[in-house]
């Protein structure tokens, strides 16, 4: 059976930096408290002319560069966002029409801070079976747009970006070895953007309850975060008959320094297998592994035949991981 091999990658962070020390200004908060709950420093704001899909096209010309791939070879192009342009269309369709991917079938999976690794899996699915021979797959967010910069309990935590990969059915060992996924919708709760949806239509009195916020229940996060990364990143290595001394490289979703050293603790990981860019980044939701990826890629990190983990979690509650060697 062919596998999803990654052919290329790309990312793009905005130009803007809002640093601990501008929030600051903002909210009651310090640049000390924010260091050590989250071991953020800074992170990135997009520009007012910049929308999801340009951020995601930005990150996806790079991924083609990459991978001498012309837009109209790309099949199949989905976008991991909770932050779209618009409600609908998806921002998959836009990339597409900015792209001029004209050959490809193009939608949006909304798995929050899971979506690029639920992405990546959909597209496995399709390059595997044969349906697809060459995908391009996006995690992109301008979270930015929907935290309230009055709330310092959540907008110290996030940022703007993103991250794309090219991936193409090949013969061989390298590619996507397996992917893991699982939601528990009962947590809905505990993270989620109230308005403006169908439950929540838009209203002047919505605004004043900031609905269009996300709110979080971040303690009760941490503890279901720690735990469902950890088992889940198990359940990868266990499938492949592989343990995390086999890991050269773990890809975990951004979300906060903290929850990255549980997980690395409990996998009994050593500092150089775990990559961490969130101090620069913050948590960009589903773009941050892609984001990632293609930092470490571009810094000379990664070699052929090594084994990454990605290992992701968010609302929903979603989770997942997907196994590749490089
Ligand atoms: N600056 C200063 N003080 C603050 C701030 C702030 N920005 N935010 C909260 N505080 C205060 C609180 O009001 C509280 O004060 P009190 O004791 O007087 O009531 C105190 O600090 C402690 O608050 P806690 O919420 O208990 O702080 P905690 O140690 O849990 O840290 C945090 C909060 C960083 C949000 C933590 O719970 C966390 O990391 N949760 C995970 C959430 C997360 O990463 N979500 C991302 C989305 S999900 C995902 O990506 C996986």
């Amino acid at each position: 059976m062919k596998k999803a091999r990654i052919i290329g990658t790309g990312s793009y962070r905005p130009e803007k930096v809002l640093t601990n020390f501008d929030l600051e200004k903002m909210v009651d908060t310090n640049n000390e408290w924010i260091t050590a709950r989250t071991g953020i420093k800074e992170r990135r704001i997009a520009a007012d002319h910049e929308m999801t899909s340009d951020l995601a096209v930005n990150a996806a010309r790079k991924a083609l560069e990459m991978a001498e791939t012309k837009p109209e070879e790309i099949d199949l192009v989905i976008v991991g966002t909770i932050t779209g342009d618009y409600p609908w269309p998806s921002t998959a369709c836009l990339v597409q029409d900015k792209l001029g991917a004209v050959n490809a079938a193009a939608w949006d999976v909304s798995a929050a801070c899971s979506g690029f690794v639920y992405a990546l899996a959909s597209a496995t699915q399709y390059l595997e079976s044969g349906h697809s021979k060459k995908a391009l797959v996006i995690g992109a967010e301008v979270l930015s747009r929907i935290i309230d910069w009055e709330d310092r309990n959540t907008c110290i935590l996030f940022g703007d970006g993103a991250g794309a990969v090219v991936l193409e059915a090949q013969e061989g060992e390298q590619g996507v070895l397996s992917t893991h996924l699982h939601s528990d919708g009962s947590y809905w709760e505990l993270l989620y953007q109230p308005g403006f949806g169908a439950r929540h239509p838009a209203s002047v009195s919505g605004i004043e309850q900031r609905l269009p916020f996300l709110r979080m229940a971040g303690n009760e996060v941490f503890k279901v975060a720690v735990r469902s990364l950890y088992d889940v990143a198990i359940e990868a290595l266990d499938a492949n008959q592989m343990t995390a001394k086999d890991v050269d490289l773990l890809f975990p979703h951004q979300a906060n320094r903290r929850i990255l050293d549980a997980v690395k603790k409990r996998l009994k990981l050593n500092d150089d297998q775990m990559y961490v860019n969130v101090d620069m980044c913050g948590n960009t939701s589903g773009a941050s592994i892609p984001l990632a990826l293609d930092e470490a890629n571009r810094n000379g990190q990664l070699n052929e035949g090594d084994v990454l983990l990605f290992d992701a979690f968010g609302g929903g509650f979603t989770w997942g991981a997907a196994l590749v060697r490089w």
